[in-house]
């Protein structure tokens, strides 16, 4: 019998219904063949799937249960043989099949707790492209108006949304390597947690977060982002307003200090004469003044003829020309308001004054979280690595491990953003219970993630560093497996974009 021609128009028909088909959900990919297990299985492909796709399959004792396609490959015939046939132009009979390798992830049981079956699939059983409500249910994609929207799930039309009780509660990493898109992922998590008015400070060391306050340039876009700005909310300080002009001085208190530690930061000998020529200098003026500055501690240690203050007057002198003390220190409650932001820009100050800040205001938030005299917040560190180093100490290295394991108790969240995990302090890293992983491509580093991410496939580390611009891996945040994230594009102004050296 001849064939049924069909005319263009039908043909157009015909493949834009199979095409329909094909992106329908429930769609059948194919049917479980050889040894089944409980958490994977395999199906051979009778329509064109990915890896990293979500199927379903029916469970004689579930309904519906959600799976992800971990690789696909295609066994042929072809021997070597056959393949030197090929490239001599002889016609071969190529015989293929195309295999996916799917693992199990689950299903929600009747009181919405995420269960895998306690038995085998069966053999023969169809498994289709999952459907978008089963994917949202079991992967805990729930539709919260007070979640984060940090992007798609990565090739759907469903929206990821991430819990902000959950991410400051229990802490937050954003790893990835230099120019992978750390900051601008941060603006977006910053830019929801702005809209849910959640109380913020910003350890910024690079000036990368000010542009928040500016709408940006959004495009059309898929997300239905439009542009905003958060100069309303947000209020940056920096202890060089010179080089950071749009922010208000940051400033501490001169008679806060003690002074072994002021000897400390200058490197000069905490001798018994030094430590005392300079605890007197302080007291005198504390009783006599209340508020001093470091000039009026000098003035005193020059008028007093007894023993020689003359390395003490000079680590002073340093110390004053770093301009971070004064006799009033901005106020902690100008800094942390309920619902407002704080962005402490640290650009163009030494990495011992950045030191120094970042230990002293994390001390403060901390403490005065435990006293309730602040509000619950999130606090976020940039440069992370440099803040609480695995090798060696800094002077932040205790607080951040200390905020790390109790901060949950006291109302105060970690953000830590870092191009170098494998550098962080793991005791701290291993707190963070939601993780957006970027593009990351130091072996070191990958171990680092790996070790860190609770749930984290060997399929799903290794496309680490494949990952593109703008493409995450996000764990925790109230989601019940890590997946693939689709990053929307920022409401407020890049500010991390790369400065061109030539041209
Ligand atoms: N989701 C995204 N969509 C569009 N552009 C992006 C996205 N993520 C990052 N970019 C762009 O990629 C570049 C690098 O991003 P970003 O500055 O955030 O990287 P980074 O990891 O913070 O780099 P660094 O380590 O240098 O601070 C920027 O120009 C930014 O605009
Ligand atoms: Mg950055």
């Amino acid at each position: 019998m001849d064939g049924i021609c069909l005319t263009d128009h039908e043909k157009e028909d015909s493949e834009s219904a199979m095409e329909q088909e094909k992106n329908s959900t429930g769609d059948m990919i194919g049917i479980t063949f050889g040894d089944v297990g409980i958490t994977s299985l395999k199906c051979n492909v009778c329509k064109p799937v990915d890896k990293g796709e979500y199927v379903m399959m029916a469970h004689p004792t579930a309904d519906w249960v959600l799976g992800q396609v971990e690789s696909v490959e295609r066994k042929t015939n072809v021997s070597v043989e056959m393949a030197m046939e090929l490239s001599m132009g002889e016609e071969v009979d190529i015989e293929e099949t195309v295999i996916a390798h799917i693992k199990v992830i689950g299903f929600r049981d009747n009181r919405g707790l995420l269960k895998t079956p306690g038995n085998p699939f069966r053999a023969g059983e169809k498994i289709h492209i999952a459907e978008d409500d089963l994917i949202r249910d079991v992967l805990g994609l729930k539709d919260d108006e007070n979640g984060a929207f940090v992007g798609r799930l990565r090739g759907h039309d469903i929206d990821v949304k991430l819990n902000i009780n959950t991410m400051a509660q229990k802490h937050l990493s954003v790893l990835a390597k230099t120019g992978s898109g750390k900051s601008y992922t941060t603006g977006v998590i910053i830019e929801e947690m702005m809209k849910n008015n959640v109380t913020m400070v910003i350890l910024d060391p690079h000036g990368e977060y000010s542009s928040l306050a500016k709408a940006g340039n959004v495009s059309t876009n898929d997300f239905g982002v439009k542009p905003r700005g958060y100069g309303d909310i947000i209020t940056e300080f920096s202890p060089d307003p010179e080089i950071n002009p749009g922010a208000k001085p940051l400033k501490f208190s001169f008679r806060n200090m003690k002074p072994r530690k002021i000897l400390e930061m200058v490197g000069v000998n905490k001798t018994q004469s030094n430590v005392g020529a300079l605890d007197g200098a302080m007291s005198r003026l504390a009783a006599s003044k209340g508020f001093y500055s470091i000039s009026d501690v000098i003035r005193l240690l020059k008028e007093n003829e007894e023993g020689d203050s003359s390395s003490v007057i000079s680590g002073l002198e340093t110390l004053d020309s770093k301009g971070i003390f004064a006799a009033r220190g901005t106020r902690m409650d100008d800094i942390v308001r309920e619902g407002k932001n704080a962005i402490i820009n640290l650009k163009g100050s030494e990495p011992d004054v950045q030191a120094f800040v970042v230990c002293r205001l994390s001390t403060a938030l901390f403490e005065l979280r435990k006293r309730n005299k602040i509000p619950p917040m999130m606090m976020f560190a940039e440069e992370a690595h440099n803040f609480c180093p695995q090798r060696g100490k800094t002077e932040s290295s205790e607080i951040f491990q200390t905020i790390a394991s109790e901060g949950r108790k006291f109302g105060l969240g970690l953000g830590i953003i870092t191009q170098r995990p494998a550098k962080v302090d793991k005791n701290v890293l291993s707190q963070c219970n939601t993780q957006l992983i970027l593009k990351v491509t130091n072996p070191n580093d990958l171990k680092a993630i790996e070790s860190s991410v609770e749930g984290l496939s060997k399929e799903m580390a290794e496309e680490v560093q494949r990952l593109s611009i703008g493409e995450a891996i996000v764990s925790g945040g109230g989601l019940s497996e890590p997946l693939f994230l689709e990053v929307r594009p920022r409401e407020s102004k890049d500010g991390g974009s790369s400065i061109r050296v030539v041209g």
